[in-house]
């Protein structure tokens, strides 16, 4: 049974006051001992340049609806287009600071990692539900193991047919907006060659080439496609490339990705997107320096994997402020976060598909959650110290805990 939020509300919204300045009030120790209650903290993200928030006013009200209590750090939804009241009239409690939500919050929900600030503010036992990319990052991995916390990534949450459900969406933005992106840096102004993606009657469209076919790749490829640009769209599975060819537009070639077969292509390349993934891993590198001789000045290469170590050994991480830089006169793009600049897109497609798993470890807590859902059990990449995700051990030569069985 659920146990019931306490009837006797202080502030205007029917929750009770929590202005003690982060301590836990008597009625916060209340949710603590319940069974199936939590606290729930929404961050503001400190992320440059990040522009999302991991919850819509719609998920205050569902997780409220189901008696959980949520905090929400005032401006947290600013950057989406999302105003505090929009949150406040939806049963959430806005607060002033991070480390109020920190300290309070049972689970916080974000959306990238931890920052070194937010690290120093994790407590041990706390849930922290979001982006980590833990591969990509030693001192995160250390710092989120010092500190007790368990962290549940998004990035492997697995759904029972082996996809990433809460990577998806956010990869299907990447795809999409690499070519954007890749069309503005092709231009003279920004460096690039002075191509226009797709031409003109009498003069050739440009040729993109998309290292790796899934999501981010084929929402590519897609976009791409219908810019009228020649496209090759290189994977290693078989299986997958049948699919993509069967389904793609005429515009687009669907090759085995090897090592001949990349080095032809970056000669013939305008625009180059990275789009590999080895789940949980660093990033394959397939560019090497020495492979930039046979790209033409100019062109551009998007390396979206950037978030998984990036998958050309050039490849250093950027921001939207400064997200180009310049190697052997080839345009770099290595934005972390690209869906952060289309805040209010991204948002909304992120928390459609994260809420029923925040409601679902809410609801049972995350040892009952992760034992009960495989999804969550593959989620939890750090249990209160102890490392349970075989890909995030390896890479750093931890030893794995097999708490629960994946
Ligand atoms: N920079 C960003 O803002 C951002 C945003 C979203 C996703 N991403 C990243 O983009 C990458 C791709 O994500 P996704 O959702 O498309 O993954 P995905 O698993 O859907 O697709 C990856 C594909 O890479 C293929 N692959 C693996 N090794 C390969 C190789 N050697 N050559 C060619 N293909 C190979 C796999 O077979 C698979 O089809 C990930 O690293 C993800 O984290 C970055």
């Amino acid at each position: 049974m659920r146990e019931k939020l306490d009837p006797s509300p202080h502030g205007k919204l029917g929750y009770p006051d929590f202005s003690d300045g982060g301590k836990l009030s008597a009625n916060d120790k209340q949710l603590h001992s319940g069974i199936n209650t939590m606290i729930i903290g929404v961050p503001k993200e400190v992320k440059r340049d990040e522009y999302r928030v991991a919850l819509l006013p719609v998920g205050a009200d569902e997780l409220t609806r189901a008696g959980h209590r949520v905090l929400v750090e005032r401006g947290a939804g600013l950057g989406s287009g999302l105003p505090d009241h929009s949150y406040a009239d939806h049963g959430a409690e806005l607060v002033d600071t991070a480390a109020d939500v920190f300290a309070r919050a049972d689970m916080i929900i974000k959306v990238k990692e931890p920052q070194p600030q937010e690290i120093a503010l994790l407590r041990s036992g706390q849930v922290v539900f979001t982006y980590f990319h833990f591969a990509a990052d030693r001192a995160l991995t250390e710092g989120v193991i010092a500190s007790g916390a368990t962290a549940v990534a998004y990035e492997t949450l697995r759904d029972d047919q082996g996809r990433l459900p809460l990577l998806t969406p956010m990869s299907e933005v990447a795809g999409r907006m690499s070519i954007q992106e890749g069309a503005k840096y092709l231009e003279r102004p920004q460096m690039g060659r002075g191509i226009l993606l797709g031409g003109v009657p009498g003069v050739a469209p440009a040729h993109i080439t998309i290292l790796g076919g899934g999501v981010v790749g084929a929402n590519a490829a897609k976009v791409a496609a219908g810019f009228g640009a020649d496209i090759c769209l290189l994977d290693v599975n078989m299986d997958r490339l049948r699919y993509l060819d069967d389904i793609m537009p005429a515009n687009v070639d669907c090759l085995f990705s090897d090592r001949h077969v990349i080095r032809e292509q970056l000669r013939l390349a305008d625009l180059v997107i990275g789009a590999v993934l080895i789940p949980g891993a660093k990033a394959p590198r397939l560019i090497e320096r020495e492979d930039l001789r046979l790209m033409k000045p100019g062109s551009v290469l998007i390396d979206v994997a950037i978030d998984q170590g990036g998958c050309m050994e050039t490849s250093r991480p950027t921001t939207h402020s400064e997200p180009t830089y310049i190697v052997d006169d080839v345009v770099h793009y290595c934005v972390t976060n690209m869906p952060g600049a289309v805040g209010r897109t991204s948002t909304y497609a992120l928390c459609n598909v994260t809420l029923p798993w925040a409601l679902a470890i809410a609801n049972r807590g995350i040892d009952a959650a992760a034992t009960a859902l495989r999804p969550v059990a593959h989620a939890v990449n750090v249990f209160q110290g102890e490392v349970t995700n075989a890909a995030v051990a390896k890479t750093f030569g931890l030893k794995q805990s097999t708490r629960f069985g994946v």
